[in-house]
């Protein structure tokens, strides 16, 4: 299939996250995020989504008071930080031309209420576009991937707070003046139905300081404050810089019913409803009556003013990005059924696929079907901002790494995405693959669940030369973006 001709503008890239790759955590004026919070957590590979997914106020008192970086790995990351020319070229070397990563708000805002930016973070980003620029690779830049400023969860109510609102739009049109002239994508908040799984990743919530309060009312609370701040990026965008194109974005975990029974179709439908509620508020301009509705059967009371919804309905997406890694099966009554992982939720396990060692099925078919569902709900482009597969690699004596479990899993998704834009009548702007090297987990904080094209010779405790090597899979990568014409 000679997907180039059927596509010739199609994006073809790499996609990371500030925290995951960057590392330098307090250098040139960066404040303490919150990533510089999380530790080394491979209780992931349990079940206990509910332990892993949330933080206490005990393990931030930790974090303040020790500066190391031992056991804190996205303190430092990948040190993208300092080695972003070498990566780059690296990556620019597989024919991509596109490159997805996120800004770290506390390099800008080191507190987040800061009167003015720092203006070496500010310079840092310039020189990473700059450094895309040189190799012809289109950036697409997500404003806010799972980070924020640690003084706005400490002296304001994270993402609860209004303020927080005023304090993201200023940081994210500091960012959008200083970069607008090269870079014409934007992701306000990456994953923004992420809220409701981890408060605290997504949005700074740390459930022990809301006590007394209802916490899920808080999570709302707060994810109505997110849908303002994005609505306000597009708003900015559109009426000051006319060639700008913004994105929502959400984790687009395929649901299945468990089996044919109407009750767990129901379930299923319901599960996937609980995200289309965010993708529907940012494409559509409104909140769903679905959501409405559960809140108020949850007797959540959400604070929507009137200027609220005029915001969210003038101000809609322009293109629909989405992560794509696995699918899981529901069940109205799930007990005794095998359970299966995906991404930071579980659900039950699919005899059908297999499965990733951390537990994610592999379903190449879930992605069209994806696609599919999506394009015809909002008919709107659609892209791939995220899919890999994180497995455990090895670096031979000679620096290989044959990662045909990796070619494996791409080729697969790969193919089903040609497949749709050639059958099913979608529009697909892009595709990008997590990630280009392999960086920290963004759940397990594991150096060893790996995603990347290029092995980063580091360990979990942190030990290593941070030296990379071009693993099989980058290789691939490479032909495919070079042959044009099928896939290898
Ligand atoms: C996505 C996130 O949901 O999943 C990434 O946007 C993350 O930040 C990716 O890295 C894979 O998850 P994990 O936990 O395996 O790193």
């Amino acid at each position: 299939m000679d997907y180039f001709k059927t596509a010739p503008n199609f994006m073809w890239g790499v996609a990371t996250a500030a925290n995951q790759v960057e590392g330098g955590w307090d250098e040139d004026g960066k404040g303490m995020s919150i990533a510089d919070c999380m530790r080394y957590r491979p209780k992931i590979d349990t079940n206990d989504y509910q332990a892993v997914n949330q933080m206490d106020s005990h393990e931030i008192e930790l974090a303040l008071t020790d500066h190391s970086t031992k056991g804190w790995a996205k303190r430092h990351g990948v040190d993208f930080y300092h080695r972003y020319r070498e990566d780059i070229k690296l990556l620019a070397a597989t024919g991509i031309n596109t490159y997805r990563f996120s800004i770290s708000w506390a390099r800008i805002f080191p507190n987040g209420d800061d009167a003015q930016p720092n203006q070496a973070g500010l310079d840092y980003y310039l020189a990473v576009v700059q450094e895309l620029k040189k190799y012809n690779i289109t950036p697409i830049v997500t404003l806010s991937h799972y980070e924020m400023p640690l003084n706005l969860v400490l002296n304001y109510d994270a993402w609860f707070d209004p303020q927080v609102i005023g304090y993201f739009n200023k940081f994210a049109q500091t960012v959008i003046d200083y970069l607008h002239d090269d870079v014409k994508y934007w992701i306000p908040i990456n994953e923004i139905d992420s809220i409701i799984r981890h408060p605290f990743s997504s949005a700074g919530l740390v459930a022990d300081r809301f006590q007394g309060q209802n916490f899920e009312a808080v999570i709302y609370q707060a994810m109505h404050h997110q849908f303002l701040a994005a609505a306000k990026v597009v708003q900015y965008c559109h009426q000051r810089y006319a060639d700008l194109q913004v994105g929502s974005m959400i984790t687009r975990t395929m649901v299945y019913p468990y089996n044919s029974d109407p009750q767990n179709v129901l379930a299923a439908t319901e599960t996937m409803r609980d995200v289309y509620a965010f993708s529907d508020i940012q494409v559509r301009g409104r909140y769903p009556q679905y959501l409405l509705t559960t809140l108020k059967r949850k007797g959540i009371p959400l604070t929507i003013s009137a200027e609220d919804r005029a915001l969210l309905q003038q101000n809609t997406a322009d293109f629909v990005a989405f992560s794509y890694y696995s699918s899981i099966c529901t069940a109205a009554d799930s007990t005794g059924l095998k359970v299966t992982k995906a991404n930071r939720t579980a659900g039950v396990y699919n005899r059908y696929l297999p499965e990733s060692e951390w537990g994610w099925q592999i379903d190449p078919v879930g992605l069209r079907l994806s696609l599919i569902d999506l394009y015809d709900r909002y008919q709107k482009p659609l892209f791939i901002v995220e899919n890999g597969l994180g497995a455990t690699d090895t670096l031979t004596a000679d620096h290989h790494v044959h990662d045909q479990y990796r070619i494996d899993y791409l080729r697969q998704h790969i193919q089903q995405l040609l497949i749709s834009m050639a059958e099913d009548g979608i529009e697909l702007m892009g595709y990008c693959m997590w990630g280009p090297t392999d960086m920290i987990s963004a759940s397990s904080n594991q150096m060893s669940k790996r995603y990347g094209l290029v092995y980063v010779d580091l360990d979990d405790a942190g030990n290593g030369t941070y030296s990379r090597y071009r693993k099989d899979s980058y290789y691939w990568y490479q032909q495919l973006l070079s042959y044009g014409h099928q896939i290898p």
